[in-house]
């Protein structure tokens, strides 16, 4: 390792932080924060003006606080939760999310993020789910929280915390109760135990999440289908990236014809907003092999067909 020529002067090295395999039991990905991909997610995430910098501040100023009070004097168990229908961006906004909080509060350390894969845990045979997610929560992620700072994000919390209330013990076996118990738990003594945990929770069902996990979050944010200048920017989006690859698909970027298009696109999510210029490429045979060559009635017909699919 270099040492600029001074003989007796180390340079200093950053170590790099020791992580699960992405896919241990439980997970669906490990890695080291910043990362170009996650920053990706948070540009390509449209909400309301100034809501992406809010949660990001808000989420920030939590672990700041966090890490440096003790749990009975500042109750904060570092959930946050991202509630709406599907296709809404939860999933995105949660990776950018973690990305933008390893950039604002980078002298915390190097943060590491966890995704846990809900469907793996849920879908053990008897006695075993309660086991893996015990075993998620009291190694795993404690193990990795123990060398630094760590975003976990768990997608579709509902099906790890569902709503006991509403479990029978009929249709479910008692492990089913035990493993919700036992996620419970585990969010619990991460909190008191590790103060550099942020958990990002996304759900498109809050009702069928435990009470007890809904009264733990910090904070609830509702990301609801975005509004007719969110429709805008993203259809922008999407047919800038397009016209990327197929330079002549930028005459779609006229003003009328977006206006028109966000307009006409109301009560469409983002995924399938995104997805709505592949169905106008597909309605003329010039524009399936060459989307170049969608026209904006193309355009404006896929987006008054996909709305009218969805009433
Ligand atoms: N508000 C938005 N702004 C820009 N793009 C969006 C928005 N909402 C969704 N998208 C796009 O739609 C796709 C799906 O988003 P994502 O998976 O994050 O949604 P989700 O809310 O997690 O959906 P689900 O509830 O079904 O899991 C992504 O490509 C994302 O970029
Ligand atoms: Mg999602």
């Amino acid at each position: 390792m270099s040492n600029n020529g001074h003989p007796g002067l180390a340079t200093p090295t950053r170590v790099r932080r020791a992580l699960p395999a992405p896919d241990h039991p439980g997970l669906s990905d490990a890695r080291l924060l910043p990362d170009p991909a996650f920053a990706a997610a948070w540009n390509a995430v449209i909400l309301p003006d100034g809501d992406k910098n809010k949660i990001a501040q808000t989420a920030a100023a939590g672990f700041v606080q966090r890490s440096s009070v003790e749990f009975e004097r500042l109750p904060l168990h570092g959930i946050i939760l991202l509630v709406g229908p599907p296709g809404t961006g939860k999933t995105t906004l949660a990776r950018g999310l973690a990305d933008r909080l390893a950039k604002l509060i980078p002298h915390i350390g190097q943060f590491a993020y966890l995704e846990i894969n809900p469907h793996t845990l849920a879908s053990s045979s008897l006695g075993r789910s309660q086991q893996a997610v015990q075993q998620l929560f009291d190694t795993t992620i404690a193990e990795t929280a123990a060398n630094g700072p760590l975003v976990v994000l768990i997608d579709e919390v509902e099906t790890i915390a569902t709503d006991r209330g509403q479990l029978s013990f009929d249709a479910n076996p008692a492990d089913v109760h035990r493993a919700v118990d036992a996620a419970l738990v585990g969010l619990d003594r991460i909190a008191r135990t590790h103060r550099h945990v942020l958990f990002i929770a996304t759900s498109n069902f809050p009702e069928a999440i435990d009470g007890a996990l809904l009264s733990r979050a910090d904070l609830i944010v509702p990301v609801d289908l975005p509004t007719l200048g969110a429709r805008r920017v993203i259809l922008e989006d999407t047919i800038t990236a397009l016209a990327e690859a197929f330079p002549k698909a930028r005459r779609l970027l006229d003003d009328r014809v977006l206006d028109r298009a966000a307009t006409a696109s109301e009560g469409l999510d983002g995924r399938r907003l995104r997805k709505v210029i592949v169905a106008a490429a597909g309605r003329n045979p010039a524009s399936t092999v060459d989307p170049s060559e969608i026209t904006p009635e193309d355009l404006l017909t896929a987006i008054a067909e996909t709305t009218k699919e969805i009433q």
